[in-house]
């Protein structure tokens, strides 16, 4: 069975006034369905760019992209939307909430915009499993980091993607949020066989998936090599 996501030889580089930044020296990953998986890698090894290019946000110099065995490196806008809205759900590592709404229109709008059916109702059940009912009519402003941060995972499980790609969706939470964020993870994971890839910097927690690996001088290790 293919994979729900693959890669191969992804290679990624930004400009900077010192010359090219060659961040991603070729990716190969595979990600079957399901899997819980972790990427662990220092501040500025490229963890998040390599998750936008897997989230179909960013698109990589070299190298190819599959999900559930299309290759998706080259898709038009249009096919990417509706992949990214359907079966992709991103936590961002700085939330990225639209600050002129309230958390519960935040959540819903990839629901809305995805024609999904009771959508409320699964924004609230969400909402309640991170404890946030409380907050549902504040705006991003008037909610801690930590409490967008768990905002931002809401939205990416809205309309049930299966796969989710999480940036250190605990970065901002005590040791008891992480759990009960965590434990939301787990059992969707468990339950509804949704696949996650999670990136982290909590070793903690990244004990935890099915298979971790490093980010480390632009490529993937696993942590014994
Ligand atoms: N748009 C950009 N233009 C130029 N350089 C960039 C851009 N985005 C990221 N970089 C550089 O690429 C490298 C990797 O950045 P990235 O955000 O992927 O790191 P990271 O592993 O997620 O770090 P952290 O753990 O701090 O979040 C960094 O050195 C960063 O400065
Ligand atoms: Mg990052």
């Amino acid at each position: 069975m293919a994979a729900i996501l693959e890669t191969k030889g992804i290679e990624k580089s930004y400009s900077s006034p010192h010359g090219k930044l060659h961040v991603l020296r070729g990716i190969d990953m595979r990600l079957e369905q399901g899997e819980m998986m972790f990427i662990t890698g220092r501040s500025g090894s490229g963890k998040s760019t390599l998750l936008h290019l897997l989230g179909l946000l960013d698109t990589c110099d070299k190298g190819q992209l599959f999900f559930a065995g299309e290759n998706v490196t080259k898709l038009n806008d249009r096919k990417t939307c509706k992949l990214r809205n359907g079966s992709i759900g991103f936590l961002f590592q700085f939330y990225n909430l639209l600050p002129e709404l309230t958390v519960l229109e935040n959540v819903t709008l990839p629901g809305l915009i995805g024609k999904r059916k009771k959508v409320t109702q699964r924004a609230k059940e969400l909402l309640e499993q991170v404890e946030l009912v409380e907050r549902m009519k504040h705006f991003p402003h008037q909610l801690s980091g930590g409490e967008q941060q768990r905002v931002g995972l809401v939205r990416a499980l809205i309309n049930e993607p299966a796969l989710v790609l999480c940036d250190e969706p605990t970065g901002n939470l005590d040791e008891e949020s992480s759990e009960m964020v965590m434990r939301l993870i787990r059992r969707l994971n468990k339950e509804r066989k949704q696949t996650f890839c999670i990136v982290t910097h909590d070793e903690i927690i990244a004990r935890e998936g099915n298979s971790k690996l490093h980010l480390r001088s632009g490529v993937l290790h696993s942590p014994a090599a």
